[in-house]
């Protein structure tokens, strides 16, 4: 089958938010492949713009008039050439001509075109017979910080993390259940919960800070007690969220109380400890490389992940990485905007000892391709909700990927120091 390219096709379509986004299908001789971009809401400030100046408009005309002639005749096979491509068609550092978004949708609709080319699916094509390994899901459960405008626990996210799990169907099972375990155990607590969730399908509740740890722990344990395995959970701090550079203070409003860098670090430890924490993202501001590396050197048997800290940015990671600032990084495509430059950030990665956990955006579509690139990197982890249809869409393909590929299957290496 022929992976020349003869045509990209650009549309306007709807994210889970409402929010209008860029699709691009690419058609090749012997194949297509499609994909919508995602959109996030807690974004790092390092991250390529979006759009061009006049919105998903502008970018679609941008594919029509100066994209799609460029790339076609060009072999989809070669992914680094699409990508590079893009990149002079743009001509700056962050995308700002053709927009992120639109080098997102067409280097993801890219591959997908040149798999089914080859009569393959996504993650074979991309990590061939070596792609047997399934990521285990961290699964958003209680939503605060700025999912929840204020109105809920000031940290972001609350993760269920079940490690203990054989398969991944397992583990997808284990956090439907703490998932709906924490919806019973709100609707005790608080008189106000009425089964709101969020962008990613977690609960919102407007309870404490401190409240949602509990009920956290609690589900975790009496899940994991049930299905005879560990289910550990994590947390998505967002702390440039609620930092105030001008008085350089966390602000916790609900607990009110204001923390300095050295008393977050403090408080970022006391919660590892406590609640035996195996996952912490973005613990501080996004430019604080030193206290992410003061906090890894000070935690045991804990992800130290950065998000907004590294925007998938291979340049950032490798300053996290001379000094440890971290041992895990967040993989969300459409931070840098093509697959090559985030594959090159997965490879220094896993070079260096960090893990790495493909992301969703709180604002996302019903694709699938980040299980697939899951997979086919050899991702530990994959961050992905727990449930809503746009999580869904992506944790059931991994699930027809785990049956699909029957008793090769296997977890991945969950390397937790
Ligand atoms: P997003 O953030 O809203 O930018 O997708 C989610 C996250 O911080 O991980
Ligand atoms: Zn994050």
């Amino acid at each position: 089958m022929s992976s020349i390219i003869e045509d990209l096709i650009a549309r306007k379509i709807f994210n889970n938010r409402g929010e209008e986004t860029i699709e691009v299908d690419v058609i090749t001789a012997g194949g297509f492949g499609r994909a919508g971009a995602p959109a996030g809401k807690s974004r790092g400030k390092s991250e390529v713009a979006y759009y061009p100046q006049g919105g998903v408009e502008a970018a679609i005309k941008r594919v029509d008039d100066l994209i799609a002639p460029e790339l076609a005749g060009l072999n989809a096979d070669f992914q680094d050439e699409i990508d590079s491509t893009l990149h002079e068609i743009d001509g700056t550092t962050d995308f700002k001509n053709i927009g992120g978004n639109t080098a997102f949708a067409i280097s993801l609709a890219n591959v997908e075109a040149a798999a089914n080319s080859h009569g393959l699916l996504l993650f074979q094509f991309i990590g061939g017979n070596a792609a047997n390994t399934l990521p285990y899901p961290l699964g958003n459960c209680i939503s605060g910080g700025a999912h929840v405008r204020g109105k809920g626990p000031v940290i972001q996210e609350y993760l269920a993390l079940p490690h203990g799990a054989e398969s991944f169907l397992e583990a997808q099972t284990a956090n439907t259940k703490i998932h709906k375990k924490i919806g019973d155990l709100l609707k005790k607590k608080s008189t106000t919960f009425n089964g709101g969730k969020s962008d990613e399908g977690a609960w919102i509740s407007n309870i404490t800070t401190d409240d949602a740890f509990e009920v956290m722990a609690r589900a975790c344990e009496e899940i994991g007690n049930e299905l005879d395995f560990e289910c550990g959970f994590g947390i998505d701090v967002a702390a440039s969220s609620f930092w105030k550079a001008k008085e350089e203070k966390y602000i916790y409003e609900n607990q009110g109380k204001k923390r300095d860098t050295a008393e977050q670090l403090e408080y970022m430890i006391e919660l590892i400890e406590k609640y035996h924490l195996i996952y912490v993202e973005d613990p501080f501001q996004e430019d604080d490389f030193d206290s992410f590396s003061e906090l890894t050197k000070k935690s045991k048997n804990c992800m130290i992940c950065g998000d907004d800290l590294f925007t998938t940015n291979t340049e950032r990671l490798n300053n996290g990485i001379k000094i440890n600032a971290g041992n895990a990084i967040i993989i969300k495509v459409n931070q840098i905007g093509t697959l090559t430059d985030a594959a090159e950030t997965i490879e220094t990665a896993q070079r260096n000892g960090y893990n790495a956990v493909v992301s969703h955006r709180s604002g996302d579509t019903c694709d699938w391709h980040i299980a697939h690139l899951a997979v086919a990197y050899k991702c530990p982890v994959i961050k992905t909700g727990v449930v809503e249809g746009s999580r869904i869409a992506k944790l059931n393909e991994l699930i027809r990927i785990e049956h699909f590929l029957g008793d090769r299957a296997k977890m991945a290496d969950l390397n937790i120091r």
